[in-house]
């Protein structure tokens, strides 16, 4: 039996013996010698509302070349990788018909749309291999960046890492009446950000059973994929282009900045846009976060959009995806002599909905460990490490909170040992606190998901219902550490 010292000791070894060589596979080699040639892959558009707001996926396995010239073993959603952007607009009623052509069963979580527990997509709504699954959403919500992934408790991490993941767009016309680019796949682009290990003939490296290692830091893959390709080159227009960040990994957090320090601006993360634009020029998503971020590409130089180390990895401290502890390039941008329409937009934007902290009807501490908290699961190798919220591992027949509908709670959220996303279904949140600080300006707004390092401060507003039989989530987004249980439920009415 593997005793949590043990474990710690076992992972201080593998630190000193070479991480990249061990959690990390061999890495592609970087820099200069790498040709960032592939177009950029641009997921297909279904716009709900031009058809009749009824749209089909099907989920499924396929072939597809993450690395050029090596097609490989995938999964995606009507098409063999990914899967399409969805737009829906503010106001409509959805028709979505799920069909489930893989060889296991799934589930599609909506993850980010504001809809009732009994068609969010959870773990209880399996849709059956072969089976279907047809939700009817009603989009009540601000303009946004969403996203569907699966959420098979125990298959979620996995499912993922084969490439199921698509975008969701949520209009309802503001970004119209802001004058911002909108023009999707030439100045509105996807930019899905994920980390994979691959095998020498291209194939995704993953485990069914995860080793300890993996679930304690989550899967890391040497090698940044961005739309689904390895060093893929997006043209784009000399003007203002919008680019719709998510971090689809399943652990790591990107830290990005371009090649040329050049600055950004922010204007929306996950729940919508934010009150005013904020300037950057670095910054870190971590898993399921989205970020919209507007960038200029008037001086037409080519750049690179690079990630660092991710510095949040416990007891191994800065990581880089290639080993090397240094920004890796991801993505080279081209400006073509194309004058986008875009060339400046007012520094207001969208007032949110207010949150009055003092209206928060309770309190909750949430405490995000690992260890032995009657999660472990015993293997030939020894003893998993279970992971868990306040003590206890998920449980699919376990109600642990119960809300009001149309009320707001203070959630603090606490994590242990490492930093770890968390997200919550069925409700957006306003960070009031992190660290004990108030949150930096790009985080100010309503999000679903915030990597808490020690500690955050969330003002959470239900207003969605959710049933005992179709509950709502709440968990760590590091998707290891959720199929291992870091993952609660709770019911609204
Ligand atoms: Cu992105 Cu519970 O999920
Ligand atoms: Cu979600
Ligand atoms: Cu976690």
């Amino acid at each position: 039996m593997l005793t949590r010292r043990q474990f710690t000791n076992g992972s201080a070894a593998i630190v000193s013996g070479g991480l990249a060589g061990s959690l990390i596979g061999a890495h592609l080699a970087q820099g200069e010698s790498v040709h960032f040639t592939r177009r950029l892959p641009i997921p297909p558009l279904i716009d709900a509302a031009k058809q009749g707001n009824a749209v089909k996926l099907k989920a499924a396995s396929g072939r597809h070349a993450f690395i050029k010239g090596k097609p490989t073993h995938s999964y995606g959603y009507s098409g063999p990788v990914l899967g399409p952007a969805i737009r829906l607009r503010r106001g409509d009623e959805v028709e979505m018909t799920v069909e489930n052509a893989l060889d296991v069963d799934t589930t599609v979580h909506w993850h980010g749309l504001l809809v009732p527990g009994d068609v969010d997509g959870g773990p209880h709504q399996i849709i059956k291999s072969g089976g279907m699954w047809r939700p009817r959403l009603r989009i009540e919500q601000p303009a946004s960046t969403a996203w569907f992934h699966p959420h098979l408790h125990h298959d979620t991490a996995r499912q993922i890492y084969m490439g199921l993941t698509g975008l969701i767009i949520v209009d309802d016309g503001s970004d119209t009446n802001l004058g911002l680019p909108r023009t999707y796949g030439i100045d509105d682009l996807p930019i899905i950000i994920q980390d994979r290990s691959f095998d020498t003939d291209g194939s995704l490296l993953y485990d069914r059973a995860p080793d300890p290692q993996t679930i304690q830091y989550g899967s890391r893959g040497s090698t940044i994929i961005v739309n689904g390709v390895v060093h893929p080159v997006a043209q784009v227009p000399c003007s203002l282009v919008r680019l719709r960040i998510l971090n689809a990994a399943n652990a790591q957090n990107f830290d990005l900045r371009f090649s040329d320090g050049r600055e950004f601006r922010v204007v929306a993360s996950d729940a919508g846009f934010l009150s005013a634009s904020v300037t950057m020029n670095q910054l870190r998503a971590s898993p399921a976060e989205r970020f919209e971020i507007l960038v200029d590409f008037a001086d037409r130089k080519p750049v690179m959009l690079e990630t660092g180390p991710d510095t949040l990895m416990g007891i191994f401290g800065a990581v880089s995806p290639d080993g090397s502890g240094d920004f890796v390039s991801i993505l080279r941008f081209e400006p073509t002599p194309a004058v986008g329409t875009v060339r400046d937009f007012p520094a207001r934007l969208v007032e949110p909905a207010t949150a009055d902290s003092t209206k928060a009807v309770r309190r909750r501490q949430l405490v995000l460990d690992s260890g032995i908290c009657g999660g472990q699961r015993p293997t030939e190798m020894g003893m998993l490490p279970g992971m868990c919220i306040n003590g206890k591992t998920h449980d699919l027949a376990r109600i642990d909170a119960d809300t009001k509908l149309g009320t707001l709670e203070v959630w603090e959220i606490v994590s242990i040992g490492m930093a770890h996303p968390f997200h919550v279904h069925g409700a957006s949140f306003r960070i009031l606190s992190l660290a004990g600080a108030p949150p930096p300006a790009h985080l100010a707004g309503w999000k679903d998901v915030v990597l808490v390092e020690d500690k955050a401060e969330l003002l959470v507003a239900f207003n969605r219902p959710a049933t005992r039989e179709h509950p709502f989530m709440y968990h760590c987004h590091i998707l290891e550490h959720e199929d291992a249980g870091m993952m609660g439920q709770y019911v609204c009415a």
